[in-house]
């Protein structure tokens, strides 16, 4: 089958020697690509600026802000079977960049921020979609009340859920704990583990669903 992953953060710039971040690592979006590829898989992997080695047999596009991974995402998704949509992508962006650096003001500063495009939402509103989709819902509290709510409002077909307020499981970390849950309500746990081992469970998750969905459209997968 052929995977779509995103993965680490994105940066929004403010000017040229600042930008809008995140504490994503991109491990566990790395780790679902080499997982993929031990199963056979094809992976393109567009990723943000992460410390990391890309996986020798993945397709890799690094990108740096949301809107450069929203046209690439774009340019791949209708050419894949599953799109795991892990990045962290940054909600807000300077409505301004300045081409100089910005010099510092006095005591109070403010920077106007605006929403960057939901590059999950507009997959799940593509209409005529014919793969997978599967979103990462990173919550500090009320973790699967709000992953279900987002499944929901972004319609993809599964949404796993990550609590990421400790420091050891979640952001950063090489562990994690994750609930991946699916449209008809059924749901599945994975308890602490190593993101790797983690990666290769939601890869037999992800690829069983498609399988099963395309078996039922009778549709041929390569
Ligand atoms: N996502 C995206 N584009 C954005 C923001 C988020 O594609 N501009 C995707 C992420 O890749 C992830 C999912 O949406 O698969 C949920 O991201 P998350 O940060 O948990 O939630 P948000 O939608 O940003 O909502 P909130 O920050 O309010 O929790």
């Amino acid at each position: 089958m052929r995977f779509l992953i995103t993965a680490g953060p994105t940066r929004e710039p403010i000017d040229p020697v600042r930008y809008i971040s995140n504490r994503s690592s991109g491990k566990m979006g790395y780790a679902i690509a080499e997982a993929a590829l031990a199963e056979g898989h094809h992976v393109t992997l567009i990723s943000g600026p992460v410390n990391l080695e890309a996986p020798r047999d993945a397709q890799l596009i690094s990108v740096l802000t949301s809107d450069e991974m929203f046209e690439a995402v774009h340019r791949h998704a209708n050419q894949c079977d599953i799109c795991v949509l892990c990045a962290a992508v940054a909600d807000y962006k300077p409505a301004n960049v300045s081409s100089t650096k910005i010099k510092k003001p006095g005591v109070k500063f403010s920077l106007e921020l605006i929403p960057t495009r939901d590059i999950l939402d507009s997959l799940g509103r593509q209409r005529d979609r014919q793969f997978v989709l599967v979103g990462f819902a990173a919550e500090t509290d009320h973790v699967e009340e709000n992953a279900v709510k987002k499944l929901r409002a972004k319609n993809c077909d599964i949404m796993v859920a990550n609590d990421v307020s400790g420091a050891d499981s979640g952001m950063e970390s090489d562990m994690n704990e994750v609930t991946i849950l699916f449209q008809n309500g059924e749901k599945k746990k994975i308890s602490r583990a190593p993101k790797k081992i983690i990666a290769r469970e939601l890869v037999k998750i992800f690829s069983n669903f498609a399988t099963k969905r395309f078996d039922k459209k009778n549709v041929t997968i390569n």
